[in-house]
């Protein structure tokens, strides 16, 4: 007899070739397709049990009950999941991070990842890698890319059937590391679903969609030749003109701190100096520092050196969604 329950670990990812805006709000189409790569060490572990007895779904994360917007967006997923499989159970979802909120890293990928299999394994459907990718993409954009392993493209696609991540390259295929240097940044920060809905607002929002195939055909290269210098080179132009992007849109969007834009020198500084590395900043102030595994004590032990650093979290490559 099928238990109605299943639990699901799923990494975060950080974007190289970047997300932002969508050509479908609802359907969470995006206007460009984006590359990334999962971290390994972090994740998102979660349980979910369809219950009959329950008059509404429930959701705790770390210990504690989640009501409103976040739980509707919880039952958003498992309503597909629910009318998918053909069962009318309410459920429970208990889902824990190992990694501390606010820490910089988007929490929203690795959950949404591992909701979209706990909850479709639960219900007793077996999903494909990119029904899966397709599923989770529904909560949220980024959580497709967290689906399968190592390094991932996500294809814009031509509607919803395609618009779904694959895996480019393994883990193992090159050992680089994300070296996240977390600043003080206090101020409340708009959430990347309101971001997504105004990046058409901003005059540069069609010169950067219309440029994506280019770069990310420079990105994918990078990655299958491991080539760092090119790969750093469009890693930073590309998180340049997402930001771009978001401070000209209307209201505009300003995310960077004094202390990220300290950092971006620093890494110019550091890599003209003969040090692999190159920086990424996505919806918040925490700039992410992706270096060859092994300079990866080197840039932690230099960012960490700088004022306004209050920690740095180091990850390498990682897999993929599993069934735990
Ligand atoms: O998946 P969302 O809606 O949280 O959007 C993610 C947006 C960025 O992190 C800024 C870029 C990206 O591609 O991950």
């Amino acid at each position: 007899m099928h238990s109605y329950s299943a639990t699901a670990q799923a990494h975060p990812n950080i974007a190289f070739i970047k997300y932002w805006g969508n050509r479908d709000n609802a359907l969470r189409l995006p206007s460009n397709g984006s590359i990334s790569m999962n971290l390994e060490g972090l994740f998102t572990r979660t349980t979910v049990s369809f219950q009959p007895s329950l008059p509404f779904d429930e959701l705790i994360i770390n210990g504690h009950a989640v009501m409103g917007k976040g739980l509707e967006r919880v039952s958003y997923i498992l309503d597909l999941v629910r009318e998918q499989a053909g069962i009318k159970m309410n459920a429970e979802v208990m889902s824990e991070n190992n990694f501390p909120a606010g820490a910089g890293i988007a929490s929203s990928a690795a959950a949404f990842a591992a909701l979209a299999l706990a909850s479709s394994k639960a219900a007793g459907l077996e999903l494909s890698e990119a029904e899966l990718s397709r599923l989770a993409r529904r909560g949220s954009g980024s959580a497709s890319r967290s689906i399968p392993t190592g390094f991932v493209e996500w294809h814009m696609g031509s509607g919803d059937g395609d618009c779904v991540a694959v895996s480019i390259a393994p883990p193992d295929h090159w050992d680089l590391a994300d070296c996240v240097a977390i600043i003080n940044a206090s101020h409340k920060k708009t959430g990347s679903t309101e971001g997504h809905a105004l990046a058409w607002t901003s005059p540069l929002q069609a010169g950067r969609v219309a440029d994506a195939s280019r770069r990310l055909e420079i990105c994918r290269e990078a990655i299958l030749q491991k080539d760092f210098k090119s790969f750093a080179d469009i890693l930073e132009l590309d998180s340049d003109m997402m930001h771009a992007v978001m401070m000209t849109s209307n209201p505009p969007l300003m995310y960077w701190q004094a202390a990220t834009v300290d950092i971006f020198h620093a890494v110019r500084e550091w890599r003209a100096d003969g040090l692999p590395c190159a920086y990424t900043v996505d919806a918040g102030a925490n700039v992410h520092v992706i270096c060859p595994r092994d300079q990866a004590g080197a840039v932690e032990k230099k960012l960490r050196e700088l004022p306004g650093v209050r920690d740095v979290l180091v990850a390498r490559v990682g897999g993929p969604a599993r069934i735990v």
